[in-house]
Parts: C-alpha cells; sequence; structure tokens
C-alpha cells in the first residue's frame, strides 16, 4: 500500500455506491444548501482537508460539499467496521478523492489509513473519535503549528481532547461539533436510536415485542435507543452510573437497576456509555442462554471481549453474518453481534441522510467559520457558533415545511425586562 493513492476493496463496485451516495443527497438537503453557496463562494480554496469519518453515502456527500468550496479532501475510515466498500470505490472513481478505507480491514491498516490521510499535510481535519488528532499529536506533530483546526464529530471524541487540553497538551484548535445542538439532540438521539435497532435487526431478524431489552448509559444515544426500543413493544431496563440520568430514565418510565441485576433479566444488551467493561465477566457468566450482546458507542471497549473469549469453551464466528456465538461453561450460548464494534455501523448503514443532513451541514459550517476565524484562533475547544445552529435548524424546518412563530415586538420588549411582575 506504501505511496498509493487510494486503498479501497474493488472499484467495480463504484456503480453501486454512487446510486447509493445520490439516494442519500435526496435527504440531505441543508448541506445541499451549503454545497451550492461553496460552489459560488469556494471558502477552502486551495486548502488540504483530511477526514477520518465513517466512509458512508452520507459522508460522502460532505465530502463533495468541501471538495466544492474548493478543498483537496483525503478522507480514511474512522472505524475499522463502518465502511460501505461500494461508496469508497465510487469517491476514488468517480470523484477522484484518495479514500484510506476497506470494511473489515486489520488494526495495522486501519493505522496506515490514518497514516496516509496525514502524510497529505492537512490543513483542517475532521475526526470522529480523535484517532486523527490523537495521531497527529503523537507522530505527526510537526503540522501543528499550520493546521487551522480540526472538527470532532461524536462524543468520545470530544471527551478525549478535552483531556488532552486539560493536561495543556493540545496543540491545534478543536471545534465540538458534537456538542452542537443541531448534533448531538438529533443524531446521537434519533439517528443512534433508530440505526442500532436496524444494525441489531438485520444481523439476528429477532423480533423485540415482549423482549427485555437493557440499555447501558442513559446520554443521548441511550435515550434514543431506550425510546425506539420501547416503540417497538420491548421492555426496556436502563443502566447508568450518573444519579440525574438514572432519575430522568426512572421518570422516563423505564426500569432502572444495576447491571449485575439487569445481566440476569435481560434478552438483547446495547452499550452505549463510551466507557470501558460496562458488560464484563462478572455480568457475562450472570448472562441468560441466548442472550444478544452488541454496542453502539464509539469504541469496541464496552464489552471485555477479552474476558468473553476467554471463558468461552467454543466460539462460533459468523453463525449469522455479524453474530459470533460463543459457548461458557455449562453450555449457555452468547451472542456477540458485530464484534462488539458499532452495531449500527458494522450491521447495517448507520443513521439516515437525513438526520447527517443536519451533522454534516453543521461539520461544513464549522469550518468555514474556522476558516474564516483562523487568525484568532488558539489551541482549545471552541463551541460551534450558534448563528450555524440556527440557521441549520431554520433551513431543517423549512424543508420538512414547518413554519413557527416569531416573537412579536410587545413580547420582545416582556423577555427583555425585568420590570414587568403580574
Ligand atoms: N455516524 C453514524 N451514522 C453515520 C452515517 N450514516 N454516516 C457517517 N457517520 C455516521
Amino acid at each position: 500500500m506504501a505511496g498509493k493513492k487510494y486503498h479501497v476493496r474493488d472499484l467495480a463496485l463504484a456503480q453501486h455506491g454512487r446510486k447509493r451516495i445520490l439516494w442519500a443527497d435526496q435527504d440531505m438537503p441543508v448541506l445541499r444548501k451549503v454545497r451550492e453557496r461553496f460552489r459560488k463562494e469556494k471558502p477552502f480554496r486551495g486548502l488540504r482537508f483530511s477526514a477520518c469519518l465513517h466512509v458512508t453515502a452520507e459522508t460522502a456527500n460532505l465530502v463533495q460539499t468541501l471538495r466544492a468550496g474548493g478543498a483537496e479532501v483525503v478522507l480514511c475510515a474512522s472505524n475499522p467496521l463502518s465502511t460501505q466498500d461500494d461508496v469508497a470505490a465510487a469517491l476514488v472513481k468517480h470523484d477522484r478523492i484518495p479514500v484510506f478505507a476497506i470494511k473489515g480491514e486489520d488494526h495495522k491498516i486501519y493505522y496506515r489509513h490514518l497514516r496516509a490521510a496525514l502524510d497529505h499535510a492537512p490543513v483542517i481535519t475532521m475526526d470522529d473519535g480523535a484517532d486523527l488528532v490523537s495521531m497527529l499529536h503523537k507522530d505527526y506533530s510537526h503540522l501543528a503549528s499550520r493546521m487551522i483546526a480540526s472538527m470532532e464529530e461524536t462524543t468520545t471524541g470530544v471527551i478525549r481532547l478535552r483531556a488532552l487540553a486539560a493536561e495543556k497538551r493540545l496543540r491545534i484548535p478543536v471545534i465540538a461539533v458534537n456538542d452542537a445542538s443541531t448534533k448531538h439532540l438529533f443524531d446521537n438521539r434519533y439517528g443512534t436510536g433508530q440505526s442500532t435497532i436496524d444494525g441489531i435487526i438485520r444481523a439476528t431478524d429477532i423480533l423485540l415485542a415482549g423482549k427485555r431489552v437493557v440499555v447501558a448509559g442513559y446520554g443521548w444515544c441511550g435515550k434514543g435507543v431506550a425510546s425506539r426500543a420501547r416503540g417497538m413493544g420491548s421492555k426496556v431496563i436502563v443502566t447508568e452510573v450518573d444519579a440525574i440520568r438514572a432519575l430522568e430514565a426512572a421518570m422516563d418510565g423505564f426500569e432502572v437497576m444495576t447491571m449485575k441485576e439487569a445481566a440476569k433479566a435481560g434478552d438483547l444488551f446495547i452499550t452505549l456509555t463510551g466507557d470501558m467493561h460496562v458488560i464484563g465477566k462478572e455480568h457475562l457468566r450472570l448472562l441468560k442462554d441466548g442472550a444478544v450482546i452488541c454496542n453502539s458507542g464509539h469504541f469496541d471497549i464496552e464489552i471485555d471481549i477479552k474476558a468473553l473469549k476467554q471463558m468461552a469453551v467454543k466460539e462460533e464466528k459468523n453463525v449469522r453474518n455479524f453474530v459470533d456465538a460463543y459457548t461458557l461453561p455449562g453450555g449457555k450460548k452468547i451472542f456477540l453481534l458485530g464484534e462488539g464494534r458499532l452495531v449500527n455501523l458494522a450491521a447495517a448503514e448507520g443513521h439516515p441522510a437525513s438526520v447527517m443532513d443536519m451533522s454534516f451541514a453543521t461539520q461544513a459550517l464549522a469550518s468555514e467559520w474556522a476558516v474564516k476565524n483562523r487568525r484568532k484562533l488558539t489551541p482549545q475547544v471552541y463551541d460551534v457558533p450558534k448563528a450555524v445552529e440556527d440557521w441549520v435548524a431554520s433551513l431543517k424546518l423549512s424543508s420538512m415545511g414547518i413554519h413557527i412563530d416569531r416573537l412579536t415586538q410587545e413580547q420582545q420588549t416582556y423577555l427583555s425586562s425585568w420590570n414587568i411582575g403580574t
């Protein structure tokens, strides 16, 4: 692969990928609007971008938007199992975009692909999980002083970057795209809610009605999954470590208990905490025969897969696509989906285009803001400007044919006064 201009599974898949990119584009009206303006204004003329994102049809439309704005973009995968090989092929063949991503790539190739993206010497990076920025700080620190900024797409990545900033080791400005309202309130909640259920159903074909579904973590992603599982007729149990979120889950009507209690009760387990070993050895041994376990948090660390493998007396790979069976001493079978990686991207297609429309319009506009403000930015974690969020939300509403009221002059005056009481 050394020196290669791209690395994808098979360029013969390009035509199919192209169709899927166009299909997704139909449901991304806000991003399209941004692309039309970028095409005229060229805010990124001649700037090098390296994006480390899930290589999906929706990401392809983001990359084309950056390219329309004049950027020279290289794309690599942000997860070894999330790449859509046909989309990667279409980007290379039809759009001449260097892509380094193959579904199922091993650890070594995954990092080689990241290096290929950084060899492009970007001034803007886009990350989904902070792997690219992390590598930049370790092995490519000579690029840092020329960098304009990096965009971070996901909760886990923002947590890592804030940790880097807290240690005073962050060397580039970072925009926490995940924290924008137009991202996490919709993508994390409704996107993860739907795509996680979609991945589980595609992998297993199980009936959710009547099942006891354990959702670990009640952040925006957990809230989305819990609500969708309930909508499918499941009895949902939530586990949490945060007292406020646990209370929220309880008052939203879910059963709340410890993982030790839930382990004995659940039929299906979904982790979305961002932390490690949420389903650990002590829980695995309590699971019921036939329990299905999967993860929809960013990294494959939430289930202690090493412990599962050590405990198992038998391991059967691919009893169905994306399903591995583990037999524990005594004969119980546990089914692990998508090797414990993001089940929504491993076994399904990730979030639908309509919700990625908002996330990626926010990404594109946050990048434009960074370029415009490049002289003022310093190495710290920035929020997306409120004006960007408002613009994305307003345009999404109008694309849905929804009109909302405006404050009258009288109401504005009332809201800005302190002396009008009863
Ligand atoms: N993250 C979750 N779903 C996604 C998608 N469809 N495209 C890119 N990133 C995603």
